[in-house]
Parts: structure tokens; C-alpha cells; sequence
């Protein structure tokens, strides 16, 4: 029988991004037709949320990513093995939120040529109040625009480099301003604060004022949706359809998994 998106038993988690996934159990086999079901609401909805009620072992959550491609254990390295070593830690004592910019609106991979698709977070230790994660919908912000101001935007495109990241490794690639998705043919902004330095073409008081109006656009509420954390609770996002960030308000240890897995060329707004 081919699955559907209905049989996720999906619960909107706002009225324009997010997904609670009601309808999945951890270690269910899978299949292609289950993860292109998987793909096609990440697609739709940006963000899928998981309870599972126990924070997964290393190798059932390495094997639960796996249903959205090929798993990475960092961007461009392939998992060699299922060692809970395997599994890259976000831990907020040695990567602080605001030195790392993780409080910052951004999407994963910015910089790369061909970013990942998608982000798997889970986490195993958490501060007693506060270090929510919250996503914007660049589908929304998209949407939000004038038609005369998306044409604009469609025929743009943005210098994406790590400049202001100076922890990691030197990387910079020209993007479409706007990406369509190839799953539901939708329009989503592909600026982002942390990793687009300028526009092809402008002046620098035309990047100043548009890059500035762009990253208050992409912080309006109504494009939200905000995960206050438990043990067990799973996130995966597909990062063209949206951007994240962190919330820095807590003390104490954080500490989440990530895995990411692998994405497809770009496909401009027009392409
Ligand atoms: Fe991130």
C-alpha cells in the first residue's frame, strides 16, 4: 500500500511552519515509499517534530536521520560508524551560543555549494529553563513580499561566505537569492544573516538597506515556530525551506546531537 502524507497523523504546529509527526514510531523499518512521504512533509511544512519519549540510542538515531538521505557526521564527511562518538554534539560549554552565532537567523552550510538538505536535533542533556531552538519560514517571508519586490529578489543572487564565522574553515559560493523547492514548487528566500555578505551587483548602500531589511523580515513572528526542548524530542528541518537559530537565555549545560544529511544542487527561482 503506498503511504501518504496523512498517514504521519501530522498536527500543525502554527499556521505556517511545523509539524508535530504523530503517527511514528522510533525504530519503525523503513522503506522508500516512507521516506519520500517523510521528505514530502518536511517539504510542506519545514520543520517535523517527533516525541518519542526517550532520548534515542546512538544507532537508531543515526538509522532514523538515514530516512531523509544520505547521512553526513559532519558537513562533507560521511558517518563511519554508529559510535555515540559518531554523533556530532552541540554542547553549549564549548561551542557558547553567541560566540558561534547559533542565536543568529541562519541556515546550515550556507557557504557550501551544495548545502545539506536537512538537519536531525535531538538533545541529551538540557538546562533547567529556556535554550529553545526557534525556525523562520522562508516559504512565509517569500510569500509576504510584494510581486514587484519578489521579481526583484528572483533575479539576485548573494555572495554566501563564513566571513563572520571565524571558527570555521574559509568558504564562500554564489547561491540564487530565491530557491524554488523541487518538492512543492514553492518560492523560499535563500538569504541569510549569518553567511550572505552582499548581493551580486549592488552598490554598497543597496546591500546595506536590503540586507538589513531583510534579515528584520525574516524575524517577523507570524513566519515562527519555537521548540521548547524535552528529552525525546526530535527536530528535523530542511534547511533552503527555512532558517534557525537558538534562544541564549539559559545557564547550564545544553547538549544536543546533530546529524545532517546530504542535499541536491540549488534550483533557482526561475530555474
Ligand atoms: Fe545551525
Amino acid at each position: 500500500m503506498v503511504s501518504t502524507v496523512d498517514d504521519l497523523g501530522l498536527e500543525r504546529a502554527t499556521g505556517l511552519i511545523g509539524a508535530w509527526v504523530c503517527n511514528f514510531e522510533l525504530g519503525a523499518p523503513g522503506n522508500p515509499a516512507r521516506s519520500g512521504t517523510l521528505l514530502r512533509a518536511l517539504s510542506e511544512h519545514g520543520v517535523l517534530f517527533f516525541d518519542f519519549g526517550r532520548a534515542p540510542e546512538a544507532a537508531e538515531y543515526t538509522e532514523f536521520a538515514g530516512l531523509f538521505g544520505n547521512v553526513q557526521a559532519v558537513f562533507g564527511q560521511q558517518v563511519k560508524n554508529q559510535d555515540e562518538d559518531a554523533v556530532p554534539l552541540i554542547d553549549s560549554r564549548r561551542m557558547p551560543m553567541k560566540e558561534h552565532l547559533i542565536n543568529r537567523w541562519h541556515s546550515d552550510g550556507g557557504p557550501l555549494e551544495v548545502p545539506p538538505l536537512a538537519a536531525i536535533l535531538t538533545p541529551y542533556e538540557l538546562p533547567e529553563a529556556g535554550g529553545d531552538t526557534m525556525w523562520s519560514s522562508m516559504y512565509a517571508a517569500y510569500d509576504a513580499l510584494s510581486p514587484t519586490f519578489q521579481a526583484m529578489l528572483d533575479g539576485l543572487r548573494i555572495v554566501n561566505n563564513n566571513k563572520l564565522a571565524s571558527f570555521l574553515e574559509p568558504k564562500e559560493h554564489i547561491h540564487p537569492a530565491v530557491v524554488r523547492n523541487p518538492v512543492t514548487g514553492r518560492k523560499c528566500l535563500f538569504y541569510n544573516p549569518n553567511y550572505t555578505e552582499c548581493f551580486v551587483g549592488l552598490t554598497d548602500t543597496e546591500n546595506d538597506v536590503l540586507c538589513r531589511f531583510l534579515t528584520e523580515h525574516i524575524n517577523t513572528p507570524e513566519f515562527h515556530v519555537r521548540l521548547n526542548w524535552k528529552l525525546g524530542y526530535v527536530a528535523v528541518w530542511h534547511q533552503q525551506v527555512t532558517q534557525h537559530r537558538g534562544v541564549a537565555d539559559f545557564t547550564g549545560p545544553r547538549k544536543l546531537k546533530r546529524l545532517t544529511v546530504d542535499g541536491a544542487p540549488l534550483i533557482p527561482a526561475n530555474g
